[in-house]
């Protein structure tokens, strides 16, 4: 399988639980490296041009709420099949529906609020990789 490379967001639900720590070490304990990572504030442009793919979903502007209540942390994961492996570490969007010991079923309580962002697809992932780093801010190793 190819190395790749995929964004990770924890989102302002994870941040104020103070679990950033035990998220992060799960993606390096299934054996992704972080090659950049920063905490954040957006503000409503910021997180609406990050979701502009749900941009008429019903939902949106309540996302853009959440996602702009407190600090997120964004980080670009690497390694092999790194798309996939991190949305199977992450568990459904729903928590109610994401299987046991996923992120999602043990730190989220609501498909509003859980608790990580992850890339869909490697077009995704490098557009969602660009929107938060520049070429400088990716220490590849
Ligand atoms: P989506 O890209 O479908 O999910 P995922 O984060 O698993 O890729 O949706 C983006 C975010 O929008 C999702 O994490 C939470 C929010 N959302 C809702 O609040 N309600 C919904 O019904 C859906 C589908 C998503
Ligand atoms: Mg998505």
């Amino acid at each position: 399988m190819a190395v790749e490379r995929t964004l990770s967001i924890v989102k302002p639900d994870a941040v104020g639980k103070n679990v950033i720590g035990e998220i992060l070490s799960r993606f390096e304990k299934a054996g992704l490296q972080i090659v950049a990572a920063k905490m954040l504030q957006l503000d409503d442009e910021k997180a609406g041009g990050f979701y502009a793919e749900h941009k008429e979903r019903p939902f949106f502007k309540d996302l853009v709420e959440f996602m702009t209540s407190g600090p997120v942390v964004v980080q670009v994961l690497e390694g092999e099949g790194a798309i996939a492996k991190n949305r199977d570490l992450m568990g459904a969007t729903n928590p109610q529906e994401a299987e046991a010991g996923t992120i999602r079923a043990d730190f989220a309580q609501s498909i509003d609020a859980n608790a990580v962002h992850g890339s869909d697809s490697a077009a995704s992932a490098e557009r969602e990789i660009a929107y938060f780093f520049s070429a400088e801010e990716i220490c590849a190793r």
